[in-house]
């Protein structure tokens, strides 16, 4: 297998205990893999070396929360709420009804487009939901959609309750735990669902993440979104990968997430979008609870697929350290997708890894808005050209 080193890193951040942050190092990729890293002095000879210049290098961001099977827009409610309107789940039944009337290939081309952002950011593994077809054949061809571009894919039929079923909640919980099921099933590895006043209640989410259990796909709860609420709780009791969202937790919420195999993901992007109270990760950091960092990229609640965005804000609003924020969209959301090949630098993982025109990754909520992300590898293959800034020497 081909093989190139990369040299002249001035701080490689591996995001991994054994290997720390090294000064002047270098490391070999090999085919889709990393094959070596450790100082510049040492590094292997390889058929191919490229120099960074100095840049930092880490690893790439991994998006455990994007939903990014939609059509539409919802640019006028944005604007409403920025001068007082409330955000509610039922701005999702507007998407809904654009998803639904738009053909696979629109559906396609949009998901190319926001994937190609992703990764132009430096997001290199990212999961995407269903959600916005709520019917069994929309449900199922947008999990086909998202299979094009993902492995990491999430059956949401439980997002709210299909408008044709407002007058019959019950009947629609049986046809996504029914009919739904077994048709998206095929196409997906986890299932959702938005557990919260106005979507799903703690028994109906219970029965779906068990029907989903039975066809063999692992679990995921959106929970304490909007208010406090049984969502946490039950993503614990059901033994789910993440509990995302987590902006109103008790004391109880917080004790159980410590004491399950269960990652809380925060969403900052939808607490900025909604002009929310932001979630509270200090007070889970310094639980012992495993903290991931997603993008929620959703066309209602955060319509960014800026990953440094969210580092920002958890940064400046949710009391992380840059280090512990950085360390969450790259560890944290690879522990919320139950991975061990991406989120860190070492050998053996996958090669998939950013390079940023800075000296260390603190600048990314240290400048924020700044598109300081200039070189992404994805499976050892260069997917953006370095900028030719020789940027630090
Ligand atoms: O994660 N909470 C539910 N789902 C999305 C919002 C979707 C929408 O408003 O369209 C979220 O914030
Ligand atoms: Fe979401």
């Amino acid at each position: 297998m081909p093989t190139v080193v990369l040299t002249g890193i001035g701080l490689l951040a591996t995001q991994s205990a054994e290997y720390g942050d090294l000064r002047d190092a270098a490391l070999v990729i090999e085919g889709a893999r990393i094959a070596w890293v450790g100082p510049v002095g040492s590094a292997p000879a390889a058929d191919e070396q490229v120099d960074l210049g100095g840049r930092c290098v880490l690893p790439g961001f991994v998006d455990s929360h994007a939903h990014l099977v939609f059509a539409g827009d919802r640019a006028a409610e944005f604007s409403a709420r920025m001068t007082g309107a409330p955000y509610t789940a039922g701005g999702i039944r507007t998407t809904v009804m654009a998803t639904r009337a738009a053909g696979d290939e629109l559906l396609t081309t949009r998901v190319a487009a926001l994937t190609s952002e992703m990764q132009a950011a430096g997001i290199t593994t990212y999961e995407i939901k269903s959600g916005y077809g709520l019917t069994v054949r929309d449900e199922a061809r947008s999990l086909q959609v998202a299979g094009q571009f993902t492995s990491e894919t999430t059956f949401l039929g439980a997002h709210v309750v299909a408008p044709e079923y407002a007058h019959a909640p019950a009947e629609y919980v049986d046809l996504v735990c029914g009919d739904m099921l077994t048709a998206c099933a095929p196409y997906a590895r986890w299932i959702d669902v938005f557990c919260e006043e106005g979507a799903f209640d703690a028994d109906a989410g219970r029965a779906i993440l068990l029907a989903g259990a039975r066809a063999g796909l692992g679990a995921r709860v959106h929970a304490n979104q909007l208010r406090p609420g049984p969502g946490v709780q039950l993503a614990c009791e059901m033994g789910a990968a993440s509990a995302d969202h987590c902006t109103h937790l008790s004391t109880a919420d917080i004790d159980a997430l410590a004491g399950a195999d269960t990652v809380a993901t925060l969403l900052p992007g939808a607490e900025f979008s909604t002009r929310s109270d932001y979630p509270d990760a200090r007070r889970l950091l310094d639980a012992g609870v495993t903290v991931a960092l997603a993008t929620d990229c959703n066309p209602g609640s955060s319509y960014t697929t800026s990953m440094a965005f969210c580092i920002a804000l958890a940064v400046r609003e949710m009391g992380m350290s840059p280090t512990e924020a950085v360390h969450a969209a790259t560890v944290g959301g690879a522990m919320a997708l139950r991975r061990n090949d991406v989120g860190s630098v070492t050998p053996g993982a996958r090669a998939d890894l950013i390079a940023l025109d800075a000296p260390s990754p603190i600048h990314l909520a240290y400048r924020p808005g700044v598109p300081l992300v200039s070189g992404v590898w994805k499976d050892g293959r260069g997917l953006r050209a370095l900028s030719t800034v020789d940027y630090l020497r």
